[in-house]
């Protein structure tokens, strides 16, 4: 593994494999009553979150701590500094703190990068998600949940499964991330949205892209909707919600005719009656609050692996 996670291509097919693996081993403790391990006594984890999050921001902390780091969580957000100069100026205060480990979120495509590669700090940096551009482990948490569902937690089971995403891929660093990690898995990708929110270079991902929702729902083992990112849209995409809903939403009538196995996935936040109606989101097919769940031990593999532990991640209790 490299020292950073800035992107899902940085992940080999091992390595990836590798995070899955330990993810697996970990999620067990999420069951257990006390879901705590000493693995990284006295490293300090700190998040550093310029935009909004909910899940991603607690969910690393929920990693952190149960793998026993001290957590120091910096919200920049309402900082009067230009954002090159907050990111340094907050980079070297990190730096005089001894974060070992950096989870950033930035509402700046490449931000963890800059902060990877400008000198300005040692510790590992993990893409929290950077504007349009990346998501890593959400990627990775995802592919988690795909390889519970479709083949006993074997990421190995993911060859040749056909997942569809569907929605605002343009803004979406999430599905630039599942399409790169899952076809390092060996899985087959469609993303299914109107032209106006598939990015520039598409044809450049190793995807195929459609149109056509009802054509595509069928074939998928797995379905994941994305949400309308309205907040960074300055323009008409398409021409109402209603229309929006009706050709690229997932609802009753079009989960019905998936296959029996087929999963319905979302990275949250929802916007329900926009990309997913509550029955579906509801449903019995819908993983979407194990995703959550999965999310946490995904990163506490992350962590554990980019920190190096030197004791096993599970069974190396006291
Ligand atoms: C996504 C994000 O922030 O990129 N959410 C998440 O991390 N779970 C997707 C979104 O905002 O729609």
């Amino acid at each position: 593994m490299k020292r950073h996670l800035l992107s899902a291509a940085d992940l080999s097919r091992a390595d990836a494999e590798l995070i899955l693996s330990t993810a697996a081993e970990l999620r067990e403790l999420a069951d257990r009553p006390i879901k705590k391990l000493p693995a990284l006594r006295g490293r300090t984890v700190v998040n550093l979150f310029f935009e909004d999050s909910t899940r991603t921001r607690i969910s690393f902390e929920a990693a952190a701590k149960r793998l026993s780091a001290d957590v120091i969580n910096f919200a920049a957000k309402g900082s009067s500094l230009s954002k090159g100069e907050s990111l340094k100026d907050t980079a070297l205060t990190l730096e005089a703190m001894g974060a070992d480990a950096v989870v950033v979120r930035h509402g700046a495509s490449g931000a963890p990068h800059r902060l990877a590669h400008s000198g300005w700090v040692r510790s590992s940096v993990v893409n929290g998600g950077d504007g349009t551009h990346e998501h890593p482990t959400q990627a990775l948490l995802d592919a988690f949940t795909m390889s519970r569902h479709l083949g006993q937690g074997q990421a190995r089971s993911l060859d040749g499964r056909r997942i569809v995403i569907v929605g605002d891929v343009l803004h979406s660093r999430v599905a630039r991330s599942n399409a790169l990690l899952l076809h390092t898995l060996g899985a087959e990708v469609t993303l299914v949205a109107p032209p106006t929110l598939l990015p520039v270079g598409v044809g450049t991902w190793p995807v195929e892209v459609s149109y056509d929702l009802d054509a595509a729902l069928p074939k998928a083992d797995a379905v994941m909707m994305l949400r309308v990112q309205r907040e960074r849209m300055h323009g008409g995409f398409f021409p109402t919600a209603r229309e929006y809903s009706r050709r690229y939403g997932l609802d009753g009538k079009r989960m019905a005719t998936l296959q029996d196995h087929t999963i319905v996935m979302h990275p949250g936040p929802m916007v329900r009656g926009m990309e997913i109606t509550a029955d579906v989101a509801d449903s019995d097919r819908s993983v979407i609050v194990e995703q959550v769940t999965n999310g946490v031990a995904v990163r506490m593999a992350v962590l554990y692996l980019l920190l190096g532990g030197s004791t096993p991640a599970v069974g190396g209790e006291e």
